[in-house]
């Protein structure tokens, strides 16, 4: 024993120590609300995969169409020639997944059940609120500005922090150019939207889903929405991802060098409800561990959020008051992610 800690709060420990072959009680869903792993939609149907590469030339007003639909009808889509180099993304896995592998007590160092807190690796969703437990482990870190936040961030394994912290970099280039996309297919000017965002913040998951015995009965994630303004997911080779499309749920199934964006609550105020942000969820699977790194681009706490005036009309009513992101993801942390929606809470 390396450490003091041998309570087993991190799933993957448990799961490391026990090779069981049942799920703890804590982690087994009502039967109405487990995944169905049968009944999923064909995997050749997909969200749209949009090309980026055309976006810095004349086909731009293309591409800011394409994603403007996909913005409207899915809420989701994937890019590819974003911009990031492959080899930034298969670092940015390597050294998740190496992290992940460190003995418990090196890990346990950034544990805490804080939300406030800048670093932190925790278990589930919100172990504070929730009823029933999800089949994941998190490592949370605020990522912008860097400067401000590099150096609190794990320093095992060797170069995590300057991995990431290029990854973050090149990430908040994509997401800034994603913004401007969206804002000018909502007919607004490109900086609308990253104005909109105050001073901006950057927030990144990196989930680890250890491989699990019965599937069928838990979640990896259970359906949501994420709360921040929008965002995007890298994801190994290993399925996982599904989204909700007119009632049923849809594997987005990983393709090599692509990133999954999609909408989250903030843009779906500041459009007006024009971009909806759409549930999603993470089934886990019996042979195989994932890893997946979601960062969320998202307003400072104290960016004042409403729907932009020029998209209120008779036809589209005002969706939520005013608010600030500080209120709203203060609220979002108090709530049990899986029987409500916080963006309800602040509609008119
Ligand atoms: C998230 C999320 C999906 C995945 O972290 O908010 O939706 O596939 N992740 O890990
Ligand atoms: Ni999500």
């Amino acid at each position: 024993m390396c450490c003091e800690f041998i309570n087993m709060v991190l799933l993957s420990d448990m799961v490391r120590r026990e090779r069981s072959s049942y799920i703890p009680s804590s982690y087994v869903w009502p039967k109405n609300e487990r995944p169905n792993l049968l009944e999923m939609e064909s995997s050749d149907v997909s969200i749209p995969l949009i090309d980026l590469h055309e976006m810095d030339d004349h086909q731009h007003s293309l591409v800011v169409k394409a994603i403007g639909e996909a913005c409207k009808s899915e809420g989701f889509f994937m890019v590819k020639n974003h911009g990031i180099p492959d080899i930034v993304l298969s670092e940015m896995l390597r050294i998740s997944k190496e992290y992940f592998k460190l003995p418990e007590c090196e890990r346990m160092k950034a544990y805490s059940d804080d939300p406030k807190k800048n670093v932190r690796l925790s278990t589930s969703c919100n172990v504070k609120t929730e009823k029933i437990a999800s089949w994941r482990d998190y490592l949370r870190l605020h990522c912008y500005p860097l400067e401000d936040f590099i150096h609190q961030w794990p320093s095992n394994p060797y170069s995590f922090q300057e991995i990431v912290g290029e990854y973050c970099k090149r990430v908040r280039e994509l997401a800034l150019k994603l913004l401007e996309a969206i804002s000018e297919s909502l007919g607004r000017e490109k900086k609308y939207m990253e104005k909109a965002l105050g001073k901006q913040g950057q927030h990144m998951a990196i989930n680890y889903y250890p491989p699990c015995p019965q599937p069928d009965l838990t979640f990896g994630l259970p359906g949501h929405n994420d709360p921040n303004a929008i965002t995007i997911l890298l994801q190994d080779t290993i399925p996982g991802l599904q989204v909700l499309r007119n009632g049923k749920w849809l594997a987005v199934n990983p393709l090599p060098n692509t990133l999954i964006i999609n909408i989250g609550n903030q843009i779906e105020v500041l459009s007006n409800g024009r971009y909806k942000s759409v549930l999603h969820r993470a089934i886990v699977n019996k042979d195989n561990e994932r890893i997946s790194v979601a960062t969320f681009y998202c307003p400072s706490y104290d960016a004042v959020i409403e729907p932009a005036r020029e998209l209120i009309d008779e036809e589209h009513p005002r969706i939520t008051k005013t608010f600030t992101y500080g209120e709203y993801y203060d609220q979002f942390w108090t709530l049990d992610l899986q029987s409500e929606s916080c963006l309800d809470l602040f509609k008119v």
